[in-house]
């Protein structure tokens, strides 16, 4: 087999998410989050779990960043739990929240691990949605206060920051299609929701630039490029709208300071933004966006193929099962190139995270303490490989972060789907590694992908 080499100075990471591993949801002075109160509606959570323990991360911190070092990374993703840190909301911080990630990331650099810190991990406090959440401008100022706090209190150590996680699953997914927290389904409110989310992303990276040293600041966006089932004009006009309101009506703000005008148009046919206003943009907010960006983190999954429903309407269209991960995305490491030679090219992004990537399967039981997961290995070298490509191409990534060290909380789908390279086990918090995490330190202490052929 051929070895891909990555350069020297590559960094390898895994990410997580903090109400996705953390558990201790009611413990340390940490307040009730929107994942919290949305788990806890019949119906919102696949199997009907909640985040209450998960991983309980945030008993066994330390033997996690244990199996960091046993993977040999050089890199963690993480986020702080904002709910964790301002229970209230707004006011005074929780110092035992606080203190939390402060040891974290102390331990962390005494593992010779990098620190990457986001932000917002979708947790917002549940009394800031009380007061109307992202759909509220006051949310964006609430969120430039707690980046202060953050940054005051890690910026000394962590250079690596970004605001928003994937801020189109806030908007779209918990403000349009109501799948996530808060679980409301109002066109026009997700776009306000997006608004304040990219705006607070502005007023957040001032405030980090302010109080961190030397910082990198950046935002994560989840990147597909969408196709066309065919060739026919309907099914590209369907690309060109989902690409404009899932890519496009992120990247154009940030990185040109407009919202994509074919997008405010399909609204305005649909009877969603009256007359094509935007009232809650006021003037100067998008040169506040337009903040420059250090880095992109850019998350990839996926692509989308896109027809034409019968209503006009974009329509996602599945690929044949087995190209298909547990989560139904279809497994497509090309298109992670695609996105890439896309923000260089077309957006001019100078430097790039591959944030999250990975997979969901079902995972055998353990046999002579062997979990085999070959797909997900498989989908890491492959998606590896893509990055090694990009790289060839002279696309300016310098680092993967696996999508994620522990089987966890995802989301609306609950316990039900497993992305970890280690297998938790929910009744006692055990960890075990799968062959995916042997074949990720491999890779990662050669520096070098292999070619899968
Ligand atoms: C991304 C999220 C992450 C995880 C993966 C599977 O959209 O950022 O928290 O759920 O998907």
């Amino acid at each position: 087999m051929a070895q891909l080499r990555f350069p020297a100075g590559f960094v390898w990471g895994v990410a997580t998410s903090a109400q996705q591993i953390e558990g201790a949801w009611n413990q340390g002075g940490r307040g009730e989050s929107i994942w919290d109160r949305f788990a806890a509606i019949p119906g919102n959570i696949a199997d009907g779990s909640r985040p209450h323990t998960t991983c309980d991360h945030y008993h066994r911190w330390r033997n996690d960043i244990a199996l960091m070092r046993w993977l040999g990374l050089g890199a963690y993703r993480f986020s702080t739990g904002w709910s964790r840190i301002l229970p209230s909301g707004r006011g005074a911080p929780n110092q035992a929240g606080l203190d939390f990630y402060d040891a974290l990331v102390d331990a962390l650099l005494a593992a010779d691990i990098t620190p990457f810190v986001t932000l917002n991990h979708w947790d917002l406090p549940q009394v800031l949605q009380d007061q109307g959440g992202w759909a509220s401008r006051e949310t964006a100022k609430a969120f430039a206060e707690y980046a202060a706090v953050v940054s005051d209190r890690l910026g000394d150590r962590v250079r690596h920051w970004t605001t928003h996680n994937e801020p189109w699953c806030v908007a779209t997914l918990g403000h349009e299609e109501g799948c996530h927290a808060p679980g409301h389904r109002d066109p026009a409110e997700a776009l306000r929701a997006a608004h304040h989310l990219l705006l607070s992303h502005g007023w957040a990276a001032e405030v980090i630039r302010r109080n961190a040293r030397d910082p990198e600041v950046g935002i994560v966006l989840i990147l597909s490029p969408g196709h066309p089932a065919t060739p026919s004009a309907d099914d590209r006009e369907a690309v060109r709208r989902f690409d404009g309101l899932f890519n496009r009506w992120y990247l154009d703000p940030l990185l040109r300071g407009s919202y994509p005008a074919d997008v405010v148009a399909d609204r305005v046919r649909r009877g969603q933004l009256p007359g094509g206003e935007m009232p809650f943009v006021h003037d100067g907010d998008l040169a506040i966006i337009r903040t420059p960006l250090d880095a992109l983190g850019v998350n990839y999954y996926s692509r989308t193929v896109l027809a034409a429903g019968p209503d006009g309407e974009p329509r996602a269209v599945p690929a044949a099962p087995e190209r298909l991960t547990e989560m139904g995305w279809e497994i497509y490491p090309d298109g992670l190139v695609e996105v890439l030679q896309r923000v260089a090219g077309e957006y001019g992004v100078r430097k790039i995270w591959i944030t999250e990537n990975g997979a969901a399967f079902v995972d055998p039981p353990a046999v002579d303490g062997r979990i085999a997961d070959p797909r997900r290995t498989a989908y890491l070298r492959d998606h590896l490989a893509a990055v090694h490509r990009a790289i060839a191409l002279g696309l300016p990534v310098g680092g993967y972060f696996a999508w994620s060290l522990l089987d966890n909380f995802e989301w609306g789908q609950g316990y039900t789907r497993r992305f970890g390279l280690f297998a938790v086990d929910f009744a006692n918090g055990e960890r075990a590694a799968k062959d995916s995490a042997f074949w990720y330190r491999d890779t990662v202490t050669a520096n070098a992908v292999d070619d899968g052929r």
